[in-house]
């Protein structure tokens, strides 16, 4: 049956892991599209288009195995890898998070030029499911970097579609923008004018696209007051005027799931645990996936500042840092993940002593024993050179059990909902995260307790049920 709900991205709701006889487990994953995608039930005739990852994602599309309501696409491996590590997460996620080391990169040669063809051919094996899958006039939201491409294409082979697309990651200014070459910053953002509206999770990231659609494109957007900003263009397909509408849709935190979750056995089970470890002191938390972005060496040199320079803190507080692997295919992600470990042991041999280890770092992904984190932090670190929201800043205060305050960098989107109630640092400013930290730990219990309860409620504003399904009805009423 023709679906009239059709989801694309790269990483789908469901892995597949063979076990040893032969078989293979289906692993399904979170998220706030997982969720979002609840919210509109089994019977809506929704179809989530994903990529096969992994040999057993490859091997269950290759034997017929699969869950209702997921189309995972057996792409050839090696153009999959071109499209994801190559572009995707080499260039696109460098350019919008602005982690390139300018004086030697990037460099666009020939080779960067192979891997965009490969990322072309990835971007059309999903426009081509989706023709195919997709009833009369259906709705497509296509998600993030990976798939910029699509929206133009699929336009082209089916312009009775409704087509959305949605970026979770910043967007890049339009300086830093420009670095790509000409022609393809031109195709990037023509690709992503393919669809009828663009959703962003902050306005800052959609003026940054609106920004770079004049400077690169030279179409300028509009944002009248009253009526959605837009930009208007000359479709690539027909060369008639088209109007691509945008709109921002700051994804929450799922309270219900969240506070539910954070109860159960296992999570206390793994508090207990923890609070052995940390005994009545104080937690600075953080957790993330090891990526570039979330500036976690910088987090563990503010806290070597805050021992240096705050000796009554020694022995009386524990960082809790939880890094799990993210990316490993690509060297600048391992030797990133290894200066984390070193730094830790750096920090706990200089400060360390009988009976206190200043950091506690975890890098096994263990989600109960990250919930177990949220419940115990006094203070929350959250830094991240730049980052499309940061859900982590906003689970935190729906978790803790007493409140707990919240170092936020200022380049995280989730800044624009919740800096009024945080401690805001610059995430390069190493001496002032420690004056920060300093400050959190520092907080009046009442004080802590008065903002954390602010923070959550700006925090669950939007939950990912809503988030979803504002989109859809946007896409729809057009
Ligand atoms: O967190 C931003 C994000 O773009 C998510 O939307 C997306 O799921 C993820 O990053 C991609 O990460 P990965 O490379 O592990 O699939």
């Amino acid at each position: 049956m023709a679906a009239q709900i059709l989801v694309a991205s790269n990483r789908g709701p469901v892995s597949y892991v063979p076990r040893d006889d032969g078989t293979l487990d289906a692993r399904r994953g979170g998220g706030g599209l997982v969720s979002g995608l609840s919210a509109i039930g089994p019977d809506a005739g929704a179809l989530w288009v994903c990529s096969a990852l992994s040999e057993g994602d490859r091997e269950a599309v290759r034997r017929g195995v699969s869950e209702p309501g997921v189309k995972m696409l057996d792409i050839d491996a090696a153009v999959h890898g071109d499209a994801y590590n190559g572009i995707a997460n080499s260039v696109l996620w460098f350019v919008h998070h602005m982690l390139y080391q300018t004086p030697l990169e990037p460099v666009f040669d020939a080779e960067f030029r192979r891997q965009w063809t490969a990322y072309r051919l990835y971007n059309r094996a999903f426009a081509q499911a989706l023709a195919e899958e997709a009833a009369d006039g259906a709705a497509v939201v296509v998600q993030d970097y990976h798939l910029t491409l699509v929206p133009g294409m699929l336009r082209e082979l089916r312009p009775d579609l409704r087509i959305g697309h949605f970026s979770h990651t910043p967007w890049a200014p339009s300086q830093y923008f420009r670095m790509l070459p000409d022609e393809i910053a031109e195709e990037l953002l023509l690709g992503m004018l393919g669809a009828d509206r663009l959703g962003f999770l902050t306005r800052r990231w959609m003026s940054a696209f609106m920004e770079c659609c004049g400077t690169s494109l030279g179409v300028m957007g509009s944002w009248p007051k009253d009526s959605s900003p837009h930009i208007d263009h000359l479709s690539q397909v027909t060369g008639q005027a088209r109007r691509t509408l945008l709109g921002v849709h700051g994804l929450g935190a799922d309270a219900e799931f969240l506070r539910e979750r954070a109860h159960r056995a296992d999570v206390d089970e793994r508090m207990a645990a923890l609070r052995e470890q940390i005994g009545d002191r104080k937690t600075i938390v953080r957790v993330d996936r090891t990526e570039l972005s979330k500036n976690i060496v910088r987090g563990l040199l503010a806290y070597r500042a805050l021992l240096a320079e705050h000796p009554e803190w020694r022995g009386e507080v524990v960082h809790l840092a939880f890094a799990y692997p993210s990316r490993q295919d690509l060297s600048v992600y391992r030797d990133y993940t290894a200066e984390v470990a070193r730094l830790t042991d750096e920090i706990n041999a200089e400060y360390g002593r009988d009976g206190w280890t200043p950091v506690v770092l975890h890098v096994e992904d263990d989600f109960a024993r990250s919930l177990a984190a949220y419940r115990l932090a006094d203070v929350a670190l959250v830094n991240p050179i730049r980052d499309g929201m940061n859900l982590v800043a906003k689970e935190v205060p729906v978790v803790s059990d007493a409140g707990c305050a919240l170092v936020l960098s200022r380049e995280a989107g989730a800044h624009e909902e919740l800096g009024e109630h945080a401690i805001t640092v610059n995430p390069y400013d190493v001496s002032g995260t420690a004056a920060a930290l300093h400050e959190a730990l520092s907080m009046d219990p009442t004080e802590r307790a008065e903002r954390s309860k602010h923070l959550a409620s700006a925090a669950t504003a939007l939950p990912p049920e809503r988030w979803f399904l504002d989109q859809l009805t946007a896409l729809r009423e057009l």
